[in-house]
């Protein structure tokens, strides 16, 4: 197995060593740990989404000994990537899992977690969902409002048992992330708990005869470079559970202060962990209670790359374009959020050019980038979108009827499919040939 991606990785422009990804390049071509991406696209087919496990695996460590100071546990978001292959790898690991969807818990479940690795979150729960995560008996179920609480309530009286529930609540707090979209812990987000109301939250949880309030929660936004936020808003939690001890509500054991840790996609400052344990950790400390956090992004993002092929060539309109066989359908994040993803060839030719790399997708916005200065390539050319570990396969659709990529894991020198390619047949195996009709 090289040397190169275990002990270097990815090096900036400037040559200073950042976080290693898990690719770089052997005699030219780009390899995902000790694998050649060539090799995978001859076997697997483009367009593919191609994880390193060791990447997963550092930035799993990484977190662990940054928290290490305070107990602890990382609930894995299941929202950035939920392949079984990178669910598996992260069980094996000792994470726990934080679901929002009976979608899910189905998921993780079937990965092998136990109900005891699973927290619930998420602003719209379903009845049946919250109904699924009680008789699952998982370790407890984030709530979003007054009549949440209530809802659960109720449905734990009718199956004889105490929900175990922690709020979530809203800090209120204004943010530096890159996209309006991803910022979620400002006042008037949907998300959460009012600041505010959250103590009044508090008592008519721990007056309802079944529910036991075991935490608080907040998840501030995604991307999130600076540590301040953090800082901020766990004092928030801190002074609310100070409140709830003085008002003799004394059921609390965990603090989550969500995910949202930022990675580097293009020249970003990822936040400084140890920064982070600083400012942090002891707010957590004096609490006395479990911290838990739910990072995505920040385990997964730079785990992997999207390999796609350059179908054509075209220049139009003074505009070079690279028409790949991957576009929006298999990564929506450019066009939905502007974001940046590094485009490199797989094997390049040396020469540069300005490209717009745009997919196959009847939409003018089905593009990966535009006015990219980037390696030159051509029809057969096999480019890899990096950084799309996290928010890529989980966000890919089925839009133009374009069957859904395989996903790729890689350990070492050893490769697996462990999400088959679509079929046309799984595009259209939910629909009724022969409808029941029914009179009114
Ligand atoms: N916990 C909660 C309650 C969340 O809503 C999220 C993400 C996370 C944890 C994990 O956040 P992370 O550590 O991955 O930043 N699709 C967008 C990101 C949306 C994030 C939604 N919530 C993107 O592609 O940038």
């Amino acid at each position: 197995m090289p040397e190169v991606w275990a002990s270097v990785g990815h090096r900036s422009r400037m040559g200073k060593s950042v976080l290693t990804t898990g690719f770089s390049r052997v005699s030219g071509t780009m390899h995902c740990e000790g694998v050649s991406l060539e090799r995978i696209a001859l076997d697997a087919g483009t367009p593919a989404y191609v994880y390193s496990a060791a990447t997963i695996r550092d930035r799993y460590a990484r977190l662990d000994k940054t928290l290490a100071s305070v107990p602890h546990r990382i609930h894995y978001t299941l929202k950035a990537n939920s392949s079984r292959g990178v669910l598996e790898v992260l069980r094996a690991l000792g994470s726990g899992v934080d679901v929002v969807s009976g979608g899910e818990l189905y998921r993780a479940l079937a990965a092998g977690f136990q109900p005891s690795d699973i927290i619930f979150g998420g602003v719209g729960k379903t009845e049946r969902e919250l109904a699924e995560a009680l008789d699952a008996n998982i370790l407890f179920i984030n709530a979003e409002s007054e009549a949440e609480v209530r809802a659960i309530d109720r449905l734990a009286g009718e199956r004889g048992i105490r929900a175990r529930v922690s709020l979530r609540v809203n800090p209120e707090i204004t943010l530096d992330t890159p996209h309006d979209y991803i910022k979620t812990g400002g006042r008037g987000h949907k998300f959460g708990i009012p600041h505010d109301d959250v103590v009044h939250v508090a008592e008519v949880a721990a007056g309802l005869g079944h529910i036991e309030l075991i935490g608080l929660d907040m998840h501030i936004g995604s991307q999130l470079s600076r540590i301040d936020p953090y800082r901020e808003g766990t004092e928030r939690l801190a002074s609310i559970f100070a409140e709830l001890t003085k008002r003799g509500i004394s059921t609390l054991e965990y603090l989550d202060i969500g995910g949202g840790l930022g990675v580097r996609y293009d020249t970003e400052q990822p936040p400084d962990l140890r920064r982070f344990a600083e400012l942090v950790l002891p707010t957590v400390m004096e609490t006395g209670l479990k911290l838990i956090m739910e990072p995505g992004r920040f385990i997964v993002g730079n785990a992997g790359v999207l390999l796609t092929r350059v179908l054509y060539r075209k220049h139009s309109g003074g505009r070079d374009f690279l028409i790949t066989d991957a576009g929006m359908t298999e990564l929506i994040r450019p066009s939905h959020y502007d974001a940046y993803h590094r485009i490199e060839s797989v094997r390049p030719n040396g020469q540069s050019m300005t490209a717009d790399v745009v997919g196959p997708i009847c939409e003018s916005g089905d593009f990966l980038a535009l006015g990219r200065e980037m390696d030159d390539a051509a029809a057969g050319d096999l480019l890899a979108v990096h950084d799309v570990g996290a928010y890529g396969y989980v966000m890919a659709s089925n839009y133009n009827t374009r069957p859904r990529g395989a996903e790729v894991l890689v350990e070492g020198d050893r490769f697996a499919v462990v999400t088959q390619r679509e079929r046309y047949e799984d595009l259209v195996h939910l629909e009724v040939v022969d409808p029941d009709w029914r009179t009114a």
